[in-house]
């Protein structure tokens, strides 16, 4: 099967460096498993390297953006995972379940191999809280379709809990939320690029004027000047860190 991120993947990495921020609440989350599952890496983002890991991802496209030194990866989809139960103290999966065309098949495979936890990075939906979203509406349409419920996590596991991620207004992972408070960020095509939601509406152009116009205008920052003083925000951001037991 072709898959998207062969296609929208490319130059992944330029615009997408872990944050060292989200690095430390992800390295809490982790504790200390001594063996770790990174499912949906990608390049290899927040993969811890002071234990043993092991990836599993299913495009060429992002494993030819790994670091040589990173650990080993295996070439799968989440919802066949090829390892025995129970082999890894510790499953991740960040910013990649809302990507899976079976979730709950890529959720089970990941309690069936993970002993302890199964941590997944993930978000809320948008709604009223994101400002991008006056501009690009069928974003909040696509996500109401694929991010998981917490119900969802919470009929699968015995016990879940939640940390919030509150994005900071320098994020270096240039997720679709990253540049809150750079808004003109949004109109260069690289960043765009680096953001799966811009791939997956029909219509980008109109929402790209609105927001040149807003922001040569002033109209932009009078609404928003709030913001410019913030350091971190709540956008919806969060881990869920689920156990069997
Ligand atoms: C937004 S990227 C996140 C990558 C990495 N976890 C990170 O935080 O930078 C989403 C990743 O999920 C992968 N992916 C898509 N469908 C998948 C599936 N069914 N099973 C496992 N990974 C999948 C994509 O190939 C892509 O590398």
């Amino acid at each position: 099967m072709a898959e998207f991120y062969d296609q929208i993947g490319i130059g992944y990495r330029d615009y997408r460096a872990p944050d060292p921020r989200i690095q430390a609440l992800i390295n809490e989350a982790l504790g200390d498993a001594r063996s770790v599952l990174n499912v949906g890496a990608g390049a290899g983002s927040y993969e811890p390297i002071d234990r043993p890991a092991l990836a599993v991802e299913p495009s060429a496209v992002m494993i030819a953006q790994r670091k040589p030194a990173l650990n080993p990866v295996v070439r799968a989809h989440a919802g066949a995972l090829p390892f025995p139960d129970d082999s890894f103290d510790a499953a991740l999966a960040l910013l990649t379940v809302h990507h899976w065309p079976d979730r709950s098949a890529g959720l089970e495979e990941m309690r069936r191999v993970a002993r302890r936890s199964v941590i997944v990075f993930t978000h809320d939906g948008f709604h009223d809280n994101f400002w991008l979203m006056d501009y690009f509406p069928e974003i909040l349409e696509v996500d109401d379709r694929i991010m998981p419920t917490v119900e969802e996590f919470e009929s699968m596991y015995a016990s879940v809990r939640e940390v919030r991620v509150p994005v900071p207004g320098d994020c270096c992972d240039g997720f679709l939320a990253a540049y809150w408070r750079r808004p003109e960020a949004y109109l260069d095509p690289g960043v765009r690029s680096a953001i799966s939601a811009f791939a997956m509406i029909d219509n980008v152009e109109t929402g790209l004027t609105k927001l040149r116009d807003d922001l040569a205008s002033g109209a932009w920052l009078s609404r928003h000047r709030e913001l410019m003083e913030c350091d971190r925000l709540d956008l919806g951001y969060k881990l869920a860190i689920a156990s069997p037991d």
